[in-house]
């Protein structure tokens, strides 16, 4: 079996549909889910399904390695980024060279980059009149956005889409291809 941590700072309605998707497999777990906010309502997702959860100060990820710690002791060897806002420490984006994924719901390089979460990217998209927009799965290294691109595609934005209503479009995609794209990620890598 390998375990996969999942890092959110909010809803995560991605984190529970990639449990949900590995709760039948026989070779991959989500294992453990990392917040950086107490308050945020991914805690109790992890709560309902049962997956042990740990809430960590920047402090804690950046400095004391107790993040770090927590994912050795929990034995994971591959991690997911579904809505986390907070860059990876060096240490960690080393030691999971090539085992970590993030997703960003533009198609990247377009839209990426520090601040650039949830609706601020789709209200951006709208603003500039794109007619498409996406999602991008991509490998994680120490910048924001920034590693190699595993997986894109794609939805059409109408003149009548709003931020919500792109979002919603946007979450189709993510809950459809994200649990396959790291299906398929975990199960190449030979660690
Ligand atoms: C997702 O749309 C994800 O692509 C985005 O945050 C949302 C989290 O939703 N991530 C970013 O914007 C990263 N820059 P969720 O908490 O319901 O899974």
């Amino acid at each position: 079996m390998k375990y996969i941590a999942i890092f959110a700072s909010g809803n995560g309605s991605n984190a529970e549909n990639i449990a949900n998707y590995f709760g039948s497999s026989n070779s991959i777990r989500v294992g453990a889910i990392l917040c950086n906010n107490s308050n945020a309502y991914v805690v109790e997702r992890a709560k309902n399904m049962g997956i042990p959860y740990f809430v960590f100060s920047k402090e804690q990820l950046n400095e004391t390695g107790e993040v770090s710690a927590y994912l050795h002791r929990n034995n994971i060897s591959f991690i997911v980024l579904a809505g986390f806002l907070w860059l990876l420490p060096q240490d960690i984006t080393a030691k999971y060279d090539h085992r970590i994924l993030n997703i960003h719901p533009s198609l990247l390089p377009k839209y990426g980059g520090k601040g650039m979460y949830g609706n601020k990217v789709h209200q951006a998209v709208i603003d500039a009149g794109d007619v498409v927009s996406g999602i991008t799965i991509h490998r994680v290294n120490e910048y924001y956005d920034d590693g190699d691109i595993v997986c894109q595609k794609m939805c059409t934005v109408e003149p009548t889409d709003t931020a919500e209503s792109l979002a919603s479009k946007v979450h189709a995609l993510e809950y459809e291809w994200y649990p396959k794209v790291i299906e398929n990620e975990v199960t190449n890598y030979t660690i």
